[in-house]
């Protein structure tokens, strides 16, 4: 898919890694999204968004952490990964409403409201939402792990995390708020899920607390750096690139990095937030993990 280039750009260990486990999540996601709704137009409208592309980094993360603890991956924990994925599409669809963002295009395709109407749109998220939390809890892996694993999701998604985020965005939107605070609300709405998808492969392969807060520390510097990468990318990358409309963070008057303090600075706030996740992977490969297969998620970040 052509807007998927930028993500083809990147080291021959992530590409590695993406060509074993990138199937494998995708060919989940297809055979079981295809059962799980028993209303047509509402499993049609989900499948639609989760299938339009996308690049499965939260997934991906989560198997990387498991793979960086030696553990291989079970069927269990493939279930359990992919289910973020759900949560993560919901959450694009949500975003691209008319009430929120109101954007035409995502990943490629027309947004989930322009083909469904935006009725069916905020069911099929609502669907999503509440799919990722079964996928969850149906997923073999033991008891605990399991309860640990939905508690940790509910939190980051939540009101306490993403959806918090989501709120301080849109309620903000128009006005120019501090860098502190607009700091604050990328690491709820976009870091707080990337975060999760770390952390939930440390809780499945059993990570010691040490580790885990190394894999923390991790997940939530990428994910500030990703949101700032993606507000730097909606000022300088192409629709095709992007597989979204860009320039629609000054059209709708986001609060976005670049905004705030221009496109100069706003690459030195992500190059010290990826110095922070390389620092994570130094501090992880000294507690026994193999880091490697993380940092190489960093090459996600050109320019
Ligand atoms: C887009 O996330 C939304 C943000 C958090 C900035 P991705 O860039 O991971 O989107 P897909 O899943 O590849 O479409
Ligand atoms: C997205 O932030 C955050 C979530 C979807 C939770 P943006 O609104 O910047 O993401 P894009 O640019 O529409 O993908
Ligand atoms: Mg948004
Ligand atoms: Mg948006
Ligand atoms: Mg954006």
């Amino acid at each position: 898919m052509r807007h998927q280039q930028r993500t083809r750009i990147m080291n021959k260990q992530l590409q590695d890694f993406e060509t074993l486990y990138l199937p494998q999540v995708n060919t989940f996601l297809k055979t079981h999204l295809k059962t799980a709704a028993n209303q047509s137009l509402l499993g049609q409208a989900m499948t639609y968004s989760v299938e339009a592309g996308g690049k499965r980094l939260r997934p991906l993360l989560t198997l990387a952490t498991i793979v960086s603890l030696g553990e291989t991956i079970s069927p269990a924990a493939l279930q359990a990964a992919t289910a973020v994925e759900l949560l993560h599409t919901y959450s694009l669809i949500h975003d691209d409403l008319p009430a929120m963002d109101n954007d035409d295009l995502r990943r490629g395709q027309k947004t989930n409201h322009k083909v469904f109407g935006e009725d069916i749109a905020i069911l099929a998220g609502d669907g999503l939402q509440a799919l990722a939390f079964d996928w969850l809890s149906t997923s073999s892996l033991s008891s605990d792990i399991v309860v640990k694993l939905i508690q940790q999701l509910a939190e980051a998604a939540g009101p306490r995390g993403m959806v918090a985020g989501q709120v301080e965005d849109v309620s903000t939107t128009g006005t120019v708020i501090p860098l502190a605070q607009l700091q604050a609300l990328h690491k709820r709405k976009t870091g707080a899920l990337l975060e999760y998808a770390v952390q939930a492969g440390a809780t499945i392969a059993g990570a010691s607390q040490t580790q885990d807060v190394q894999f923390r520390r991790f997940g939530a510097a990428f994910g500030l750096a990703f949101q700032i990468y993606d507000d730097i990318l909606d000022e300088t990358a192409t629709a095709a690139e992007l597989g979204k409309t860009p320039h629609k963070d000054v059209a709708e008057g986001k609060n976005t990095y670049p905004r705030l303090i221009g496109l100069t600075a706003a690459r030195k706030a992500l190059s010290d937030s990826l110095n922070n996740a390389q620092a994570a992977c130094d501090a992880l490969a000294k507690l026994d993990v193999d880091s490697n297969v993380l940092r190489a998620f960093l090459s996600y970040f050109k320019d």
